[in-house]
């Protein structure tokens, strides 16, 4: 899979994208990431990429050249299956959406900022618009960077046991059951005694149980 991320601040992936699974995921080839800076793509003696509303308002808004610019050369480089803009009005983002995503080969996303994006780009390049939460952040680079990291470890290999991403939490449409390692016993908290029993059906009738009794509680709109 190949993520192209089209930003203008470049600099705030380094944390999220070089470490642990995702850099291992790079280093493997399960996925290319390569980063854009947008102010590259601007035409203008300044690298501007925002400009003040039509109608007037608060805020700037970013300019619909570089933005275009930047998609043209890429989707003249190769086919893309999603053009993703990130915004709070956008489609949630759950489990199933990454899942979706983790099946595609080329994706862009486009990093917004500002009081928003000329409403053009939207409307003409973008294929789907994504939020990661009813909040808004100060651009959408964590946010992007979130739903990278959501699809990336979906992609088949990149976890070092399959299974591990198929009983996530959500990923069978429930939560996952509580899990504990040694001591067994704590200064009196004691691990359930069937997670020492050694009896796999067992346990894992268990783990089912205790999935389905947290998703009751904690998550009853997905049974
Ligand atoms: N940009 C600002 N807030 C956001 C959010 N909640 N999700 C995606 N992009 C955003």
């Amino acid at each position: 899979m190949r993520i192209d991320i089209i930003t203008i601040f470049p600099e705030m992936f380094e944390g999220p994208f070089n470490h642990s699974i995702i850099k291992r995921a790079q280093q493997k080839g399960h996925v290319e990431i390569h980063l854009h800076q947008l102010r590259d793509f601007a035409n203008n003696k300044h690298k501007n990429v925002d400009d003040a509303p039509f109608g007037g308002g608060a805020g700037m808004v970013m300019m619909i050249e570089p933005v275009y610019n930047c998609i043209m050369k890429l989707k003249s480089e190769r086919t893309y299956d999603a053009i993703i803009y990130t915004s709070p009005d956008g489609n949630l983002l759950d489990q199933k959406k990454a899942n979706n995503l983790s099946l595609l080969t080329n994706i862009i996303i486009l990093c917004g900022h500002y009081k928003g994006i000329d409403e053009r780009i939207r409307e003409n390049y973008i294929t789907e618009e994504i939020s990661i939460g009813n909040y808004v952040l100060t651009g959408g680079e964590l946010a992007a960077a979130i739903i990278a990291d959501s699809v990336i470890r979906l992609i088949p290999g990149v976890l070092n046991d399959e299974t591990s991403a198929l009983s996530d939490s959500f990923q069978d449409g429930l939560v996952s059951p509580p899990t504990y390692t040694r001591p067994a016993d704590f200064m009196g908290l004691k691990v359930p005694e069937i997670l020492l029993s050694g009896h796999e059906k067992m346990i894992n009738n268990w783990k089912h149980e205790q999935a389905v009794e947290r998703t009751k509680q904690r998550r009853p709109e997905m049974l």
